[in-house]
This record gives C-alpha cells, structure tokens and sequence, in this order.
C-alpha cells in the first residue's frame, strides 16, 4: 500500500483530486493535509471521509518542524501539492499570507520529502499544481506553452512563479523526483464564490449586482475541475521526471461573454424571463494590474500522456449551476461569517 500525501484537499480543486484518489486506488492510503483556511470546507469531502484508504490531517504547511514529523510519521511515497492562498484580489488586499503559504509553505513541504527520502528517490514523486498565471498575459494573439517565459504580474502568481523555480531547483540541485503542471481557470462545483462564476451564480440567485471588473474584455481560458482532476491524475502516475505539463480548457470567453451566457441558463434554471439575470450586470473599477488574456495550448500532455478535455463550456456551465442550485445550503454556509467581511473591502469601499 502507498501512502500519498494530498495537500489542499479540502479545497476547490483538492477536494475533486482527493475524491478520485480515495475512490479510484483504494491500494493507496490518501492523507489529505489542511489547515482549513476560509477556503477549506471537510463538507466537501464528506462521501468520502468514512472510507478506510482517507485520512484527513489539520495542519498548517507553513509549520516547518509539523511538517517534518508529519513526512517521519507517514514515510508517504508521493505528495500531491495544492495547498495554497490561491485569489488573486485576496493577494492585492494582503500579499504577505501568498508569500508565506505559497512559498514558505512549498519549501517546507520540499525539505520535508527530501529529509523523509534521504536522498533516495526511488519511486517517489513531488508534484506541484500550478497555475498559468505565471506566464503573465497575452496579447489579442499567442498561447502559453511550458517554453514560455515567466513574466508573473499579481502577487498571487508571482508567489506560484516562485514556487515553481524552487520546485525545479530542488530538483535540479538534489535530484529531487518532481513533476509540476500550470492549468488555466477552472469551475464547476465546490468553488469558493470570490471566484467570478460562484460569485456571480450567488448573486444572480440573490438578485444582486454582478461585479464586472472593467470593461469584461478581459479573457480567460475555462476548464471544468474535473478535466482537471483526470489530467492530475495522468501526470501523477505517468509525467516524466522534472517535467512541466500545461493544462488547458481550450475555451477562451471575455468574462462579458461568459457572464452573459451564465446569466441564460440562470434565467431558464430559475424559471424566470429570460434577459431578467443580465440586468444585474454592473462594471466595477478593475482589478489593479488585470491581466488581458490567458489561453493554454495542452498539446504536449494532450501528445505525451492521452489527456484531452471531456466537457466543453456550454456542458460544464450547465452541470455547475445545477449543482448550485441544488446545493444553496454549501453555497449559504459558505457566504456567512468571513465572507461579509472580505465582500465589503473588496466591493463596496473602493
Ligand atoms: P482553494 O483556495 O479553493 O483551496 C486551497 C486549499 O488550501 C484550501 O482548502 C485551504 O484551506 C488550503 N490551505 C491554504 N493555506 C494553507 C496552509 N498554509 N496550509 C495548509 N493548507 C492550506 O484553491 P483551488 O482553487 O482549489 O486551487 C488549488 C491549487 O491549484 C492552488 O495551488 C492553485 O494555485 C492551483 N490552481 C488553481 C486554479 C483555479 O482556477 N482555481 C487554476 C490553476 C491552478
Ligand atoms: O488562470 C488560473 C487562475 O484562475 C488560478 O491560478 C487562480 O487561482 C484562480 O483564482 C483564477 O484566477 P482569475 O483571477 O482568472 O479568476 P477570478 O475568478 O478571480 O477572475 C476571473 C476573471 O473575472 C478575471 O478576469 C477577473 C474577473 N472578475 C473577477 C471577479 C471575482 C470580475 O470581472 N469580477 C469579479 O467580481
């Protein structure tokens, strides 16, 4: 049996990693760390969590000597790194918290696997889940292929651009075995609702302004989680050593665009008349430092390892909002308390 340590699993993206870990090899003991931060949510896992093979651990990565006796209790044979401060506007507001998870926090997660394997590698891997933030922006044109260079512009990404060089040093300087991935924007169910389509989906449901930062031109490049879970997956068990991998939607939409077309399945969903969600559209001030476009060109996983996208936008979006809304309790659970707080700083005082 393999013990496979899943940082971040009660989060959005973790949490799909670890329920298809935990029901896909059940031969693999699955020990989710996180220190539930405003992100971290066990309800997301909770099909999950009374099965033998899961095990979830609260624990902060930031903790060198916890997670030195965390890799000397487990002996894991893998780590799944997804733990992170992971929003852009939350780096804006307070980027030291980026600094020290996404960077301090990785290194230790490093040293920690490097001190429990002694320098013996065999059959070990470290992998780092990343973003394609760390490319910077595009122009109108041109994608993001693992041979672009970095040119990170928040402090969120320019924390990730940092932990990826460190996640390659290790592995340059100590051989440490590694395989890091950089995935476009991801949705679908179980998504914290400071990202623009759980977001937007609540406030539709509330009758509330929907933010558009700008003039919504700005371009993203959408992925449904679980596509990104299966690729995860494939580049776990299959990614050649000191590899990167691009992951991608192949799904560019304007976020004017992609908001317009979410506000027409609310509207049929809701039952209400269609046009109805759109007027709840309303253009803020934009993001300081925005990035135009982000587009991810996958073809080298989609070539070395059989990875491709199962679900196009139109499908996805439609599957999340029903889950959605046949989930308001997550979705109200989730909003309460902190939430207020962080909604007010961010949209009604500036
Ligand atoms: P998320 O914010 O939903 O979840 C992050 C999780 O990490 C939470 O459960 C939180 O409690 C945990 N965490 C935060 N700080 C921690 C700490 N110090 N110690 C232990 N646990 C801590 O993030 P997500 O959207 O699921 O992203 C997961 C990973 O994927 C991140 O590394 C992110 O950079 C990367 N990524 C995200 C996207 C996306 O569109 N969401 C796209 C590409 C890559
Ligand atoms: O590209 C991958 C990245 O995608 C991940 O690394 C990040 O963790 C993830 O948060 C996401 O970053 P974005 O900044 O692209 O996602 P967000 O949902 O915050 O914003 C998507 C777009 O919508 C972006 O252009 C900003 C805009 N936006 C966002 C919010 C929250 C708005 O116009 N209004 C909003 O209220």
């Amino acid at each position: 049996m393999k013990t496979i340590l899943i940082t971040g699993g009660a989060g959005f993206i973790g949490s799909h990693v670890v329920r298809r870990f935990v029901n896909k090899y059940p031969e693999y003991k699955i020990v989710n760390l996180d220190a539930l931060t405003y992100a971290g949510n066990l309800e997301n896992l909770k099909d999950v969590d009374t099965l033998p093979n899961y095990e979830f651990v609260k624990g902060d990565i930031n903790d060198a000597a916890f997670i030195s006796a965390l890799f000397a209790k487990y002996q894991f044979d893998g780590v799944l790194h997804l733990a992170a401060e992971s929003h852009v506007d939350r780096s804006i507001l307070d980027p030291m918290s980026f600094i020290m998870t996404n960077i301090v926090g990785t290194v230790n997660l490093l040293n920690g696997a490097r001190e429990s394997w002694k320098n013996n590698f065999e059959g070990k891997r470290f992998y780092h889940i990343s973003t394609d933030e760390v490319y910077g922006s595009l122009g109108e044109t041109g994608l993001f292929l693992e041979t672009t260079s970095y040119d990170p512009q928040s402090p969120y990404s320019a924390s990730k651009a940092s932990s990826d060089h460190l996640v390659r040093a290790y592995h340059n300087t100590y051989k440490l075995p590694i395989v890091i991935t950089n995935c476009s924007n991801n949705y679908g169910p179980n998504q914290f609702p400071e990202k623009l389509i759980p977001l937007a989906i609540h406030n539709i449901s509330h009758n509330k302004p929907i933010p558009i930062y700008g003039k919504g031109e700005n371009i993203r490049d959408w992925l449904y989680v679980e596509d990104h879970a299966a690729a995860i997956d494939l580049a776990f068990h299959k990614g050649k050593d000191g590899e990167t991998y691009n992951i991608g939607g192949n799904n560019e939409l304007t976020n004017i665009g992609l908001i317009r077309q979410l506000c027409k399945t609310m509207d049929k969903k809701l039952g209400r008349e269609e046009g109805s969600s759109e007027k709840l559209i309303t253009y803020v001030k934009d993001r300081a430092g925005h990035d135009l476009r982000y587009a991810i060109d996958s073809s080298k996983i989609q070539r070395e390892l059989g990875w491709k996208p199962s679900l196009q936008f139109e499908e996805g979006i439609e599957k999340t909002v029903v889950w959605y809304l046949d989930n308001t309790e997550w979705l109200e659970n989730v909003v309460s308390g902190a939430y207020d707080k962080y909604y007010e700083k961010q949209y009604l005082t500036r």
